[in-house]
């Protein structure tokens, strides 16, 4: 995508995902009706103004003779001959967008605040160095902490018995990722941010199955790279005034932080 386009489609993004909040967009979803664009993700006019570019964008692609790039390859064939259709593009086109944006801020924002809150981590990922293997842990648990996706809805396709429990065929499924990753049976001190925690089968990104994130390692990586660069510059973090939460049972994660730190 162009570059000049990023700061739209972050703004586009938020405002479908975070369609709950009027920081995010004036379409609230609980405060006025959406029916207009209940055929668009996340009943949003973001949703139909993303379909549009994915479309445009393509167009302007395809005129050009532009085959670089994975979405072009998300059109060709499957070796079946199978395309996808161009309404399936454009939703998989609002997935990438949505779901690479406020997931790894989100994340970013909950491991600024945890170092706020506990000084030592700061001083851990330091004295570990930038090869230290507490980068191979802290990424995954900094994305625990944050649990930035906070439910996910799913069909049952067949009769399941879960803690005395019976999910039926066809029942929809909430699954609390953010409640699994602070679950005191799975992890010890589950509230307490643990940077070289391990093994650490938390739930963030899903866990197994054909859904599972597809930008994990992305996730991950951009997660890193920032603590390591930030651990890098700085010497002290300290928050600085009341942080704020965005408006959604959907996605968590901070909005606001404000934050003073004393550079190196
Ligand atoms: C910390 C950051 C992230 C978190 C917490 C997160 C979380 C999730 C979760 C919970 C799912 C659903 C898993 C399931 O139903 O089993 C998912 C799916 C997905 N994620 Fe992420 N994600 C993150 C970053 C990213 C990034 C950076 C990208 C891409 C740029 C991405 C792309 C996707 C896609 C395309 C899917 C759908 C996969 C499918 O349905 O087959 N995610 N993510």
């Amino acid at each position: 995508m162009p570059e000049k386009d990023l700061p739209w489609l972050v703004e586009k993004g938020d405002a479908l995902i975070s369609n709950t909040d009027p920081d995010f967009t004036d379409h609230v979803l609980d405060k006025l009706t959406t029916d207009d664009y209940r055929m668009m993700p996340f009943n949003s006019p973001a949703g139909a103004e993303l379909y549009n570019y994915a479309t445009e964008l393509m167009d302007a692609k395809d005129a050009a003779g532009d085959t670089d790039g994975i979405l072009h390859l998300i059109r060709q064939p499957a070796e079946d001959g199978s395309v996808i259709s161009e309404n399936e593009f454009r939703n998989f086109f609002c997935l990438l967008v949505a779901a690479g944006n406020d997931t790894t801020r989100y994340s970013i924002s909950a491991g600024i605040h945890a170092m706020c809150v506990q000084p030592e981590l700061l001083s851990q990922l330091q004295e570990a160095g930038l090869q230290g293997d507490i980068w191979k842990t802290a990424p995954d648990e900094i994305i625990r902490w944050a649990s930035p996706a906070v439910y996910f809805r799913r069909t049952a396709t067949r009769d399941h018995q879960m803690h005395g429990k019976t999910i039926r065929e066809g029942d929809k499924v909430l699954y609390w990722f953010v409640s699994g990753n602070r679950d005191d049976t799975a992890f010890e001190k589950p509230f307490h941010v643990d940077l070289q925690r391990s093994p650490n089968r938390h739930l963030a990104f899903g866990q197994g199955g054909p859904h599972l994130c597809l930008g994990m390692w992305l996730a991950r990586l951009e997660v890193r790279v920032l603590f390591q660069e930030l651990a890098n510059r700085i010497s002290q973090i300290k928050a600085a005034g009341d942080h704020k939460f965005v408006r959604s049972n959907f996605v968590g994660g901070l909005k606001e932080l404000p934050i003073s730190i004393r550079l190196n």
